[in-house]
């Protein structure tokens, strides 16, 4: 009798060995759609154990699972993931750009967390509680790169993931955002392993994260816009954007204070605000994938919330918990935002990207 792993999607993972690639093992285990078949990372963990390449380093509360312990560890060439249908990379963007382009023209469905190919016009940038629309440009992006079956989609930024949900409810809502500033702090574990050095981080905030505002403040504007009426280019929003980047002593979870006013006149209520963002519902939880969160938004009225330790895990982490909606005296409002940034910021998306590519038949 076939085990029921055989009639699974085999997949693997690149950068396995880092913040984002542990991530992945983690949340592929027992999955439904997928089988976690072999893994890449540097030629410094090529050709150990898995076990042995993330020694001293496994950094998830859960165990590694038994299966993924005894892989092998290979350098993240396409032969050898041949047995693979999608790749999900955890590569750093200092080696992506080549790697992933490897595999992508070689047939393998890639799901990107680098910053690499984002902002590529025929590449959709996709959170998955947002935009899962933008997989239309695929046959595009195929035919123009002349791609077979293979393809990439990338998500985007840990802090503008948990900033663009909110946004889309309140723009479906109440049409577009004019301008906005966003004001973060930043979990350490969003710098990956081992990241800032403890004597930078203990007992301090550092005001600077390299390149992160200017992601900030361009990659909303390209997951809240459309496709073009070919879907063949992205129209992005015209939203103006101003932030500010803190990295925080916090092992994981990402606080954004944000002040926003609409283009429509008057603003809504704060009332119809807070009903807009909580009953806001995604496609990705209507297919019923196994990654979508029952709610991808949670308000909450408690004066001190969110906080990332006691909101982060919030379904399963794929949740953004928002709270402290008031009056803005400048702008129309502010209000807080918290997401878990390696599971709905990073892995977790790509997961579900690929989960919502499989219901819409682009992984056959
Ligand atoms: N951390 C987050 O919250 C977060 C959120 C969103 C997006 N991202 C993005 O996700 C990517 C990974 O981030 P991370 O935080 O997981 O970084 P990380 O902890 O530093 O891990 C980097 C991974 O890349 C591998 N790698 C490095 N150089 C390589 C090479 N020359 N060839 C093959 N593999 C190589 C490493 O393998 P070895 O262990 O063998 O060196 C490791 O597996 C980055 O592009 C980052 O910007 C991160």
């Amino acid at each position: 009798m076939s085990s029921p792993t055989q009639h699974k999607i085999h997949v693997g993972v690149l950068g396995a060995t880092g913040t984002v690639g542990q991530r992945f093992i983690q949340l592929l285990d027992n999955h439904p759609y997928f089988h976690l078949a072999a893994l890449g990372a540097s030629e410094s963990s090529a050709g150990k154990s898995y076990k042995d390449a993330v020694r001293r380093r496994w950094k998830m509360t859960t165990p590694i699972p038994a299966d993924v312990a005894a892989l092998p560890v290979t350098l993240c060439a396409p032969e050898h993931f041949a047995s693979c249908r999608v790749i999900f990379s955890g590569l750093d963007s200092s080696v992506a750009g080549d790697v992933e382009r490897a595999f992508f023209t070689a047939g393998f469905a890639v799901f990107s967390n680098a910053r690499n190919y984002r902002m590529d016009p025929d590449v959709p940038l996709i959170v998955p509680t947002v935009n899962p629309d933008h997989f239309d440009i695929i046959p595009h992006q195929r035919s123009a790169r002349s791609l077979g079956r293979g393809f990439i989609v990338t998500n985007a930024n840990c802090s503008t993931t948990g900033l663009v949900v909110p946004l889309k409810a309140l723009q479906d809502a109440f049409g577009p955002i004019d301008s906005m500033f966003v004001h973060t702090l930043q979990a350490i574990s969003g710098a990956g392993y081992p990241g800032i050095a403890s004597l930078d981080i203990c007992d301090n905030v550092v005001p600077y994260i390299s390149g992160e505002e200017d992601k900030l403040e361009i990659e909303p504007c390209k997951i809240l816009g459309s496709l073009s009426p070919a879907k063949s280019d992205h129209v992005f929003t015209t939203t103006r954007i101003s932030a500010t980047c803190n990295r925080v002593n916090v092992v994981d979870g990402h606080l954004e204070n944000v002040s926003l006013s609409f283009v429509n006149r008057p603003p809504p209520s704060l009332d119809a605000i807070a009903r807009a963002l909580s009953a806001y519902t995604c496609e990705a939880t209507q297919l019923g994938v196994p990654s979508a969160p029952l709610h991808p938004i949670e308000v909450t009225d408690e004066e001190d919330r969110p906080q990332p330790r006691l909101d982060r895990e919030r379904g399963k982490g794929m949740t953004v918990t928002v709270g402290r909606i008031r009056k803005d005296p400048v702008l129309d409002v502010r209000f807080s935002l918290l997401s878990h940034n390696t599971i709905l910021g990073a892995a977790g998306s790509s997961l579900m990207n690929a989960e919502i590519a499989f219901k819409k038949g682009l992984l056959a």
